[in-house]
């Protein structure tokens, strides 16, 4: 680390179309601010940079939905989301937005410079377009049945179900997501970033020159690397963004994934006319905080343009995390199924640590991890009530009992309580080494094993019961316990900033330094500490179990939900009905489709031919206790290439509200290729 002059920290910007949600935090946000107040307590200079994702379509969309602007959108989601950073302490040195000016010229600017270098490909390409709406359709204005496994609600940018990042024309059944029509293709002009000049580059500042990067980060860039990169579109037909700053190109927007990074830059920008300097010394160490989702445009496509640009630094580390659950279900913000900070903060008032604390404890470093209220009660009541509340308040309570609030100088150092003072040299080196690897919770255990460490010392030396017989042993027993506390304020200062500053309050103790870490006298004899007050109070049932019941509601209303059955279609005539051809087949053949979920691949026998059929049912069929049962297929449908395969026809299903399917089949045997009508 000694190479580095200064550090930048940023952190992936939340899309403006929403709230935050613990999931949000536990990835990106306390880790981020817990290392950069580690760093500024070193007095290490330190940026932590922060904003709001204000592009791209989900914002339209849900503009459009709600008969209001993007605009509108971005702002009420900005403040909201800017202000529960606040309260709940995120340090940010800046927390700007990409709809800011200084971020439409600073993105224009690093355009054109890679546009006047000739770092893009141009290419016109047919993309798919809505007539009646006169709108081409990017990323989510589309939906249709992803390619890879058969899931129907893939989105024109990804497969939410499989993972696959996707282009529009990758999808089976394309639909508008505006008015449900089936779009039509139509030529457009766009400019692409040629991933694949920069493989053999990528591959060695990769995985040759960063093989200290996470392994959940390093194996997520190898495995795109292995299996080789493609030019990538960086501009869109969409009216919301930043316009592309070439003469002729109205009603192009650069894509969001272009100009939302580059938001790093504007903000530091905005932050400061010395900004230069966190950007292109060699001698900055920038750190993306990101989730997992976001690896691919930190370490590679992200990279890739400030290499194009040529006059900026590269991240030096990307600590992507994984994703949190919530009460062992994928946290998710259409289903409603978070908790949303701007409610915690109000539901948990004075509590904002706590929260800190128990995500930390529970990060989800190298895999997914769950959140439950029963946890976040035991952490708070075990834990920072139990051990760090009860150790500290024990101490000041004692000191004004026994000493009127004094601290007593030291009459005789015993080996034990020499022990107690050296180990926290000790806890100081192991919290460093976790830090440094971006190992949290870890280094949250290990600074907690200070308090620990005190309320053993305390429950050892039991000095109210020697008080009357040996005050001077007193005396150095409650001088130990006070540079404990006082130095407790200095190592969980980057986890519970609230709470350390209230404890210095208590202590009547200016904030200090990481360096004085590990000094057995910070205060002096003499001193005068203040009346405390509760560090932490316990949590009830009673609390635990109203935020329980909330999520319950929103299980049940889900529910009822998924349960309304939809309204009827628009009336046909017979001649539209009796344009479908459904016949008795047989199944012969089943066997699952490679690498797939859902897909079947069936050999039936329609009475016509036989026939291959690929069938999104492998979840609810096992493909032996298929073979001989007679199915309704409909034999006229366009064949469609599904995995490669060939499929000819489609088998009638019932589908639940919760999407699970059942064969629909003749109620008694028939003859195969009997005609159903
Ligand atoms: N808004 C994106 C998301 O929530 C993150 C953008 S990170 C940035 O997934 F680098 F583009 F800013
Ligand atoms: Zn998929």
């Amino acid at each position: 680390m000694a190479q580095f002059k200064r550090t930048l920290i940023t952190t992936a910007l939340p899309y403006a179309n929403g709230p935050l949600h613990i999931g949000h935090l536990a990835g990106v946000y306390v880790p981020a601010d817990i290392y950069a107040r580690y760093l500024r307590s070193k007095k290490e200079d330190v940026l932590l940079i922060g904003g709001s994702d204000e592009h791209g379509v989900p914002i339209t969309l849900k503009a459009k939905n709600e008969g209001i602007t993007p605009q509108d959108v971005v702002d009420k989601f900005h403040n909201l989301i800017k202000e529960s950073f606040e309260k709940l302490g995120i340090s940010f040195d800046i927390y700007s937005r990409t709809t800011s000016p200084v971020h439409h010229e600073t993105a224009s600017e690093f355009f054109r410079k890679m546009y006047n270098d000739g770092k893009f490909i141009e290419k016109i390409t047919e993309q798919y377009y809505d007539q009646e709406n006169g709108q081409f359709l990017a990323d989510r204005y589309i939906t249709g049945t992803c390619p890879r496994c058969g899931y129907e609600k893939a989105y024109g940018d990804q497969c939410e179900s499989c993972g696959t990042s996707l282009s529009p024309t990758e999808l089976i059944n394309p639909t508008s997501m505006i008015s449900g029509n089936k779009p039509v293709l139509k030529e457009t002009k766009h400019w692409y970033l040629p991933l694949d000049q920069y493989e053999p580059w990528l591959k060695k500042w990769i995985l040759e020159d960063h093989k200290e990067w996470k392994p959940n980060v390093y194996g997520q860039c190898k495995s795109w690397l292995d299996s080789g990169l493609q030019p990538r579109a960086v501009t869109r037909d969409l009216d919301w963004g930043v316009p592309v700053p070439v003469e002729g190109t109205e009603g192009k927007v650069l894509y969001v994934w272009f100009d939302a990074p580059i938001g790093y830059i504007s903000a530091t920008k905005e932050l400061t006319p010395d900004w230069e300097k966190y950007w292109k010394d060699p001698e900055t160490r920038l750190l993306h905080f990101i989730g997992k989702d976001n690896i691919v445009f930190h370490c590679i496509i992200f990279p890739c343009m400030l290499k194009a640009e040529g006059s900026f630094i590269l991240p030096d580390n990307v600590p992507a995390n994984e994703f949190l659950n919530l009460e062992n279900d994928k946290i998710s913000t259409s289903r409603n199924w978070a908790v949303w900070l701007h409610e915690y903060l109000e539901d948990f008032p004075g509590k904002e640590d706590v929260l800190k604390y128990v995500l930390t404890a529970n990060a989800p470093e190298s895999k997914d991890n769950d959140f439950t209220w029963k946890d976040f009660q035991s952490r708070n009541n075990n834990e920072l009530v139990a051990v760090l509340g009860n150790f500290v308040n024990r101490v000041l309570v004692l000191t004004h009992k026994y000493f009127n609030g004094e601290v007593q100088a030291v009459t005789q150092l015993l080996p034990y309580d020499e022990q107690a003072l050296a180990a926290i040299k000790e806890i100081r080196k192991e919290t460093e080494k976790s830090l440094e690897s971006f190992r949290f919770r870890e280094a949250q255990k290990n600074a907690m094993d200070l308090a620990r460490l005190g309320n053993k010392y305390l429950a050892d030396e039991e000095p109210w019961k020697i008080f009357k017989t040996n005050p001077d042993r007193v005396k150095t027993i409650l001088n130990v316990c006070l540079q404990i506390t006082a130095n407790l304020t200095i190592v969980l200062d980057p986890f519970l900033p609230y709470s350390m500053q209230k404890l210095r309050s208590y202590l009547n103790f200016e904030k200090q330094e990481w360096q004085r870490l590990g000094e057995s006298d910070l205060l002096s004899a003499g001193h005068k500490i203040n009346k405390p007050g509760l560090l932490f109070e316990k949590i009830d049932d009673d609390t635990i179990e109203k935020q329980l019941q909330k999520l319950l509601n929103t299980k049940m209303e889900n529910e009822l939900k998924n349960n309304a059955s939809q309204p009827a279609k628009e009336s046909i005539d017979f001649d539209d009905f009796g344009k479908m051809d459904i016949r008795a087949g047989t199944i012969l053949e089943a066997e699952k489709v490679p690498k797939t979920r859902k897909l079947l691949k069936l050999k039936i026998d329609t009475g016509i031919d036989k026939r291959t059929v690929v069938s999104g049912i492998a979840e609810y069929y096992k493909p032996e206790e298929l073979i001989g049962r007679q199915v309704s297929i409909l034999v006229n449908l366009e064949p469609k290439k599904l995995r490669g395969i060939e499929s000819k026809g489609m088998i009638l299903c019932a589908e639940n509200a919760d999407g699970t399917l059942s064969i629909v089949a003749p109620d008694q045997k028939v003859d195969n290729g009997a005609e159903i009508k």
